[in-house]
């Protein structure tokens, strides 16, 4: 049987689209994407995964109450039955209720080395700060923001004339590797968390 992953997200959906290569091209063996879900209308994400033939659903939180609105989208995820859920630039802070429902199976892809700078323009804050090797981390989700034991990290050195652009676009290719070589150590089962240790296991 196949793994089932479930990605959330609300904009761009450009980690979306590298978990969907490496799923095609076997990087991410015996998975596949069961749908996409976007908490914004007019997601481009959402139109990405239409044209590659992969299931939508867009959920609007406008308005709602966190967990209200959580309740609906772990609805659509068990409806399909998901294994792993995968936040792909997905704007919005979990409730203890969608956390407790789907234990150590969400992951989250985060423009920075955590702890440092998480929260919004990580990269900015990466640049403003001076630090001279920046990057991006995969880490299981717990209830607060950008927190949860960290399962891959990879640097990208800072040079005199990066800008916040060129920047995050080191960053972002790092994250499309990452984030696909994460999953699959989680699909494989290929792990163990110690405190907030994720280490390798056969
Ligand atoms: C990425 O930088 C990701 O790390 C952050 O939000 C951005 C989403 O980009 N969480 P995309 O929608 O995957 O292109």
């Amino acid at each position: 049987m196949k793994k089932r992953i479930g990605v959330l997200l609300s904009g761009r959906g450009s980690n979306f689209e590298a978990l969907a290569e490496s799923v095609a091209a076997g990087r991410i063996p015996n998975a596949e994407i069961a749908v996409v879900i976007s908490n914004r209308e007019g997601a481009p994400g959402i139109q990405r995964a239409e044209s590659r033939g992969i299931r939508t659903s867009v959920i609007p939180s406008k308005g709602l109450e966190r967990e209200v609105y959580d309740r609906q989208v772990a609805a659509v995820l068990d409806e399909h039955q998901v294994d792993l859920i995968c936040l792909a630039g997905y704007m919005r802070l979990l409730s203890p209720f969608f956390v407790a429902q789907f234990p150590n199976r969400i992951l989250n892809i985060h423009p920075s080395l955590l702890p440092s700078f998480p929260g919004l323009e990580s990269q900015r804050q990466a640049l403003e700060y001076g630090v001279k090797f920046a990057g991006c981390t995969v880490h299981f989700v717990d209830e607060n923001l950008d927190a949860g034991p960290i399962i891959l990290q990879a640097t990208v050195p800072v040079l005199d004339e990066d800008t916040e652009a060129t920047l995050s676009g080191k960053i972002l290719k790092e994250e499309h590797r990452i984030y696909s070589q994460a999953v699959k150590i989680v699909l494989e089962g290929k792990y163990k968390i110690e405190g907030r240790r994720v280490l390798s296991a056969a």
